[in-house]
């Protein structure tokens, strides 16, 4: 992943036409509400200002054979928020997660289905998101994970709020149903979580791992 420069920020704002979902998302965070409202809001710049497929470079549009993948578009000077494209070819998925921070999404290509899972990983609830399709969402109660269920590759445009690049990942943790006593392992949790916003509750679930995946 290429470190983002400020004159890469401003190629890619360029290029993508992101000037306008960018100015939304600073004029959101500048109110300083909680995550969830923050999140909300967010999602409803993309769907305001969502950038259409054809605008990113066929680089931000590549996929990899081995596992989802993604492009940094955008880096808030201040660390605030960032901005990725997230490319999934069939069939690829992300693991159960959750967040270290607020997040929104917007499908710009293809289908991502999307389980929804409650603190004991029991399955609540699922979106089919679609070309156009927006959601916003922050922690705790932000676990879910994400497939390409189509037979194209899907691309979506992610908001997250803080530097990833920086922290390494916008995930708290992965989950995996398991059977056996296991707890998270706190080593391995984002150091973002020591620099802002709430904690989620202690989960018995195991940490896989949290680096270096969205
Ligand atoms: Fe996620």
């Amino acid at each position: 992943m290429t470190t983002t420069s400020t004159a890469t920020n401003a190629a890619t704002t360029a290029d993508l036409g992101l000037t306008q979902l960018i100015d939304g998302i600073r004029s959101v965070v500048a109110h300083d509400l909680d995550w969830d409202a923050t999140a909300k809001l967010v999602a409803d710049e993309l769907a305001m200002a969502l950038p259409h497929v054809d605008g990113l470079t066929p680089g931000q549009r590549l996929g990899s054979a081995e596992r989802y993948t993604h492009h940094t578009l955008y880096v808030d000077p201040g660390g605030q928020f960032s901005i990725l494209a997230i490319v999934w070819r069939p069939g690829q998925h992300t693991r159960i997660h959750d967040h270290v921070t607020w997040c929104a999404f917007g499908v710009l290509q293809g289908v991502e289905d999307e389980e929804l899972f409650d603190a004991d990983l029991n399955l609540v609830g699922r979106n089919v998101n679609r070309v156009g399709d927006v959601s916003g969402f922050a922690p705790p109660g932000d676990i879910h994970r994400m497939t390409n269920t189509g037979d194209v590759t899907a691309i979506s445009i992610h908001v997250y709020g803080t530097d990833v690049n920086r922290i390494g990942s916008s995930v708290r943790r992965y989950y995996q149903k398991a059977s056996g006593n296991r707890t998270p392992d706190p080593g391995r949790l984002s150091s973002a979580l020591n620099d802002r916003g709430p904690r989620p509750a202690p989960l018995d679930r195991l940490c896989v791992g949290c680096a270096g995946v969205w």
